[in-house]
């Protein structure tokens, strides 16, 4: 299962990845989180990365690509992976594309998380995040029951660095001009599915699946022949 998730700063891909990856034993993968992983380790990655992400803005695309291409090919992602938060430019989309088709192998769906601009914003205001396991909470929505500590490894809770509401602005108008059309990229071949985003976590999770479903019951016939 090979797929990628996209949507607007906080709509709720890696809180929908975690589901999916969950359910069906394939690795999530989030671009961000292994660059905020690599900046807190002070790794090389991190210190070119940092400029661009505590402003809000795409670091560049050879950068991008080489952190998937790198993670894609590690035993864990052979029976394939979700990608969050790439590709997040029409090139990136394309050089993805034309990367797996050298091994006879494709992004299978794309699911665009749709969610209003406003509900981003509030979103992103009260996410908190584990700074041991990297789980997600919401401080109305999604609660962790310890205050400020994880639920799953008791890690504490923090606040991103880019989640202020002026740097989050800005990544909603980097997504609009220059992640958007991706959507359309994807929705050119018919590999597009959009979910409302602005339900529970569980009525999100219940239509994703149902196309995951599809995907399962498609490979399986292929299989078959
Ligand atoms: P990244 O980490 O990907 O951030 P993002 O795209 O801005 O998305 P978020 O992580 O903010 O939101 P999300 O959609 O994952 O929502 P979540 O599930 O947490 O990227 C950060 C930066 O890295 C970029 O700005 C860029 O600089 C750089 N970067 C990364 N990839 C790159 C690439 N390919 N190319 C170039 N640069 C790249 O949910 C949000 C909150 O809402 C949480 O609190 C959650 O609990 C809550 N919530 C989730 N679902 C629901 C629901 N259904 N109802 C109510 N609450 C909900
Ligand atoms: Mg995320």
């Amino acid at each position: 299962m090979r797929l990628v998730l996209l949507g607007l700063p906080g709509a709720g891909k890696g809180t929908q990845g975690d589901q999916i990856s969950e359910k069906y034993g394939i690795p999530h993968i989030s671009t961000g989180s292994i660059i905020r992983e690599a900046i807190a380790a002070g790794a090389d990655l991190g210190q070119e990365a940092n400029g661009y992400i505590s402003k809000g803005e795409l670091i560049p695309d050879e950068l991008a690509l080489q952190v998937v291409y790198e993670r894609i090919v590690q035993p864990d992602c052979s029976k394939g992976w979700i990608l969050d938060g790439f590709p997040r430019t029409v090139l990136q989309a394309r050089a993805l594309d034309q990367r797996l088709a050298q091994s006879g192998l494709r992004v299978q769906k794309a699911f665009d998380i749709r969610v209003t601009q406003a509900e981003a914003i509030e979103r992103i205001a009260k996410r908190r995040m584990c700074s041991r396991c990297g789980a997600v909470y919401h401080l109305e929505h999604y609660r962790a029951k310890g205050k400020g500590v994880c639920d799953a490894c008791g890690g504490e809770l923090y606040r991103r660095s880019d989640d202020t509401e002026e740097t989050a602005r800005r990544r909603l108008a980097v997504y609009m001009r220059q992640t958007h059309p991706v959507v359309h990229y994807y929705a050119q071949d018919g590999r597009l599915f959009s979910i409302d985003g602005v339900r529970p976590i569980d009525q999100v999770f219940a239509d994703v699946d149902h196309y995951l479903n599809m995907l399962v019951d498609e490979d399986s016939v292929g299989e078959a022949q």
